[in-house]
């Protein structure tokens, strides 16, 4: 089965996928970096998930996008510093584009945004939000006490290990300061491999069909 995990991070989603030939896509370098260390047989592509995602779309049987959330993001709202700005609209863009020009199954993940999402989410865990076209039913994975606050290196250790995911150092992601913001970025591992799982299974229309099949045949 040939995936394609698109604006792939550090691989949280990823990581406890198995047999499975990945094609990962990651726009920042030092995070690809990581990410390759952590996956060696994905093939990890530094560049433009959007453009990627058009041109090889039909190569694949699943695809996962995680576009960028910060805009989207109710910490937009959350602190007193002016970060007033416009959402990016990768997000809206890549949902409508697999929901009209993709055949396999497909998922796209955000965060609770600071609005009512423009397109009603498939689910909502957590502080995620899922779009996609097969149920997803929603889980629990706790966050680490201090979460949306752990900003020193001794809180990011503890993320670290929380997602499994281990590098020398800090990755900073973008201009943002806080060695922290990368590894929240990731969605856990669990919900990963739960919504991959998920994805697996014969949705009820097609179960309808099998059983219409079996019956006609006895
Ligand atoms: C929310 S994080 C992904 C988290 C990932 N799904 C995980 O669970 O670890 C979004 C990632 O998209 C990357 N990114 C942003 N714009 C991109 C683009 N146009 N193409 C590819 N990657 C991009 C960012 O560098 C960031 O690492």
């Amino acid at each position: 089965m040939k995936v394609l995990n698109l604006h792939a991070g550090l691989g949280g989603n990823r990581k406890k996928w198995e047999g499975v030939e990945v094609t990962a896509v990651e726009l920042d370098p030092k995070i690809a970096k990581v990410y390759q260390k952590n996956n060696p047989f994905d093939e990890v592509i530094i560049g433009d998930a959007m453009q990627y995602l058009k041109e090889h779309r039909n190569e694949f049987d699943f695809i996962w996008a995680s576009p960028p959330c910060q805009k989207h993001s109710r910490m937009m709202k959350a602190t007193r510093h002016d970060v007033a700005d416009y959402f990016d609209l990768q997000l809206y863009q890549i949902i409508i584009f697999l929901d009209n020009f993709y055949k396999c199954k497909w998922v796209v993940e955000n965060v609770k945004p600071y609005y009512k999402p423009l397109i009603k989410p498939t689910c909502v865990m957590g502080r995620h939000l899922f779009w996609s076209n097969f149920n997803i039913s929603p889980i629990s994975v706790p966050s680490p006490k201090g979460f949306i606050t752990s900003g020193t290196v001794s809180d990011s250790q503890k993320l670290k290990d929380w997602l499994g995911i281990q590098y020398e150092g800090n990755i900073y992601y973008g201009e943002n300061h806080c060695p922290g913001q990368v590894l929240r970025n990731c969605v856990h591992p669990d919900v990963g491999l739960h919504i991959f799982n998920e994805s697996k299974k014969k949705d009820p229309v097609q179960l309808n069909l099998l059983e219409l099949l079996q019956t006609t045949a006895e």
